[in-house]
């Protein structure tokens, strides 16, 4: 029937027409599929590049979970790492002269709010520069918490001004046996180097306090007396072969001596030994001027378990002779206890009998 043959064309032209539709359809969508994808090849090449050449680059700001709660984003940015520049030879923050007294008493809370940039331990490096050296300093240290909090308070403003990579070590003397303070001093030096490559060492006794910034506490090419003019001998080098109070030592210059003596027990003689290795091995004593070298110490009372060691004129005469077999080469000692805190690493030894 002429009438049933148009409905049957009609009816397969419009199949004709969807079926055409559907494969621009199909072609639409594989183009847009297809054109993203290479987008997203494109960006993961760049990005694969760019973490290969521009190390200085790292992801940062990573948003995890504390373990508590699900992690709600994690947005991962991209951050310059600054490559720090040396810092200079002669840091820009010193301020000079420095009023120094001991007429108050230190709050060690508020030493830590006022240096909000030490970290656990004592440790500081500056952030917008590279230090030019790594300083461990070393105090020896039994019954003189309130001297080591004026230390504490005066030392980090200082220390930090000088632009320094420091660590604070203070090395207590166990049990109730007479002081040996290189003993400790000798044990502050190794220890400190299990931590962290050190490459300078400053020796302060607790009560002695820098009065300038300018004195600063590194190295230098000979070993470096820091304390030379002290108030207690009206700011003059009491003898030209004085040694102490605030030394430092490169760690090739302490090496070259052996460390310290091992043998001095209780007050006096021991810094006079070191000066004796200092010369014997071929080095002199480098010196601030004493305007610079001004320092501080606050006054006490002998302490018990250290008084004046009778043996000490006797040791010093015969330094040549000893310092290469007793030093840093036969130190023996037991580390009883480590504790960071706040402001310093303080480390508790048995460095045994006299
Ligand atoms: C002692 C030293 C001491 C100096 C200054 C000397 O007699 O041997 O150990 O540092 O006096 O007090």
């Amino acid at each position: 029937m002429p009438g049933d043959s148009s409905v049957n064309f009609s009816v397969l032209h419009r199949i004709c027409k969807l079926v055409v539709l559907l494969c621009f359809l199909h072609i639409a969508v594989t183009v847009v599929f297809y054109v993203r994808s290479f987008d997203f090849r494109v960006a993961f090449v760049q990005n694969q590049q760019s973490n290969y050449n521009i190390p200085m680059f790292r992801n940062t700001n990573r948003v995890v979970s504390s373990g508590l709660e699900p992690a709600k984003e994690e947005k991962v940015l991209e951050q310059p790492v600054k490559k720090l520049e040396k810092c200079p030879e002669t840091s820009p923050l010193l301020v000079g002269p420095l009023r120094v007294e001991f007429n108050f008493s230190v709050d060690l809370e508020l030493v830590k709010k006022e240096n909000p940039n030490v970290q656990p331990g004592g440790r500081f490096k500056p952030k917008d520069c590279e230090a030019l050296q790594k300083v461990a300093i070393i105090i020896a240290f039994r019954y003189r918490e309130e001297h080591l909090k004026y230390w504490l308070h005066y030392l980090h403003p200082i220390l930090q001004r000088q632009q320094l990579d420091y660590g604070v070590y203070v090395i207590k003397q166990d049990g109730n046996d007479t002081f040996n303070k290189c003993r400790l001093l000798n044990t502050g030096y190794a220890e400190a180097l299990k931590e962290y490559d050190y490459n300078c060492f400053v020796f302060n006794d607790v009560d002695v306090i820098p009065m300038d910034d300018r004195n600063t506490y590194k190295c230098f090419s000979q070993p470096r007396h820091l304390a030379v003019s002290l108030d207690k001998f009206n700011f003059r080098l009491p003898y030209v072969q004085c040694f102490g109070g605030a030394t430092s030592l490169s760690k090739e210059q302490y090496l070259k001596i052996n460390g310290f003596p091992n043998n001095y027990w209780g007050w006096g003689g021991e810094d006079d030994d070191i000066y004796n290795r200092v010369v014997t091995s071929g080095m002199s004593i480098s010196r601030p001027n004493s305007e610079i070298g001004k320092c501080r110490m606050i006054r006490h009372n002998r302490d018990k378990l250290n008084d004046p060691n009778p043996q000490r004129f006797n040791r010093i005469a015969h330094t040549r002779e000893t310092m290469y077999k007793d030093g840093i080469n036969s130190l023996k000692y037991q580390v009883l206890s480590i504790q960071k805190l706040d402001l310093f690493t303080t480390i508790t030894v048995d460095v045994g009998k006299p």
